[in-house]
């Protein structure tokens, strides 16, 4: 990939895509409000670089749960790659670990758990690259604990739970494309479940789903034998109760405006939520971070690290796992130079004062 932005990869991604598959991807709730707002939020935002550091040695790479990754970036989970790429989540598996960074797989993947593991363990030298599980939680409790004990004998190193959908949205631009993908491009980890071949589209919105509540967060926490995450936090006080809870990190999210149209941006979002968390738990953020300097922002307003949705998926589509790996090749080459530009080394020194 050259320096071009992803818009360019995502055309290239439009092109070779079903129309449905491309608008199930690309699409948003209602009127788009918010799947715009991410992306323009991270814009608005400006930088207040520092002069005169030494910049010689940057250094990309970070902490989180205790692993040291290659740069502060994982694949945010997104499911049915199987309608990408006829490898699916195989591809998307190999390319995380080939660029040293967190795999979130989905629970609506097209490819199993087992599978998905067996692609782990291909990272650079000296940096991780954990697989993560994003979890669902179906209303039968014996579902999720078949779900929980699988990831963990994987190898899985936490669950994300999903918190922001309920039910699903409705997306009027995949109304307008449906989909129709073969009957074996289902969530092969739902056997049996009504969700298991649902799409985003009209037939679907407003179906209940996955009615999780802080009950269920609080006997997640206590099931799991691995650490549990939270995504799909927009407030402070949510927060503060996942972390009571037993949350170990955050995740600041608006599902890429899929669901629920017309909320607060992420970055918007973000940095009542770190403030209100402060040390206690880890704090991720996703949304619309399409560039090197919307990370250094993501990063100055208090989160970690950040999750990529869509160009993971444009990538995948134009070239599977390597096309994956360039995704981040790319926004790490972005990450370097934002940093050497606003005279920070190291990610620590990436401070609030960065952003005005
Ligand atoms: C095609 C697609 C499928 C997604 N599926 C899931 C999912 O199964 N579970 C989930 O927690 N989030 C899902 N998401 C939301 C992403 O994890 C993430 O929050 C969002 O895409 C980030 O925004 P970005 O695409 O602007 O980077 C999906 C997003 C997309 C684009």
């Amino acid at each position: 990939m050259d320096s071009a932005d992803f818009d360019a990869l995502e055309e290239r991604a439009r092109q070779k895509l079903s129309p449905g598959a491309y608008a199930f991807a690309a699409g948003g709730a209602d009127d788009e409000i918010t799947l715009a707002d991410n992306v323009a939020a991270w814009r608005r935002l400006r930088l207040r670089p520092r002069m005169l550091r030494d910049i010689t040695a940057i250094d990309t790479s970070v902490s989180v749960l205790g692993e040291r990754l290659a740069m502060p970036l994982m694949v945010a989970p997104t499911g049915r790659h199987r309608l990408f790429h006829p490898e699916g989540e195989r591809a998307t598996a190999r390319g995380a670990a080939a660029a040293g960074v967190p795999y979130v797989m989905a629970t609506a993947s097209t490819v199993s758990i087992e599978d998905v593991a067996a692609e782990r363990g291909a990272a650079p030298a000296g940096v991780s690259a954990p697989q993560w599980f994003q979890l669902y939680l179906p209303p039968e409790r014996s579902v999720t604990e078949g779900l929980i004990d699988r990831v963990a004998a994987a190898g899985f190193r936490a669950i994300v739970l999903t918190v922001d959908q309920p039910v699903y949205g409705s997306s009027p631009r995949s109304a307008r494309t449906p989909l129709a993908p073969s009957p074996d491009i289902r969530a092969v980890n739902l056997p049996g479940q009504p969700v298991a071949a649902h799409s985003y589209g009209a037939a679907h919105s407003g179906t209940v789903t996955f009615p999780a509540t802080w009950r269920d967060l609080e006997w997640l926490v206590a099931r799991s034998p691995i650490d549990v995450l939270v995504k799909g936090v927009l407030r402070a006080d949510d927060a503060r109760r996942c972390v009571n809870l037993g949350a170990k990190a955050i995740i600041v999210s608006n599902h890429g405006g899929r669901h629920l149209d017309a909320t607060v941006s992420t970055a918007d979002a973000l940095p009542g939520i770190a403030a209100a968390i402060g040390s206690r738990a880890e704090v991720y953020v996703d949304g619309g971070i399409r560039r090197g300097t919307d990370i250094v922002k993501a990063l100055a307003l208090g989160a970690r690290a950040v999750l990529i949705g869509r160009p993971c998926v444009w990538g995948l589509a134009t070239g599977g796992a390597d096309g994956v790996r360039d995704v981040f090749a790319h926004l790490r080459a972005e990450l370097a130079r934002t940093m050497a530009l606003c005279g920070v080394a190291k990610l620590d020194e990436v401070t609030r004062d960065l952003v005005a």
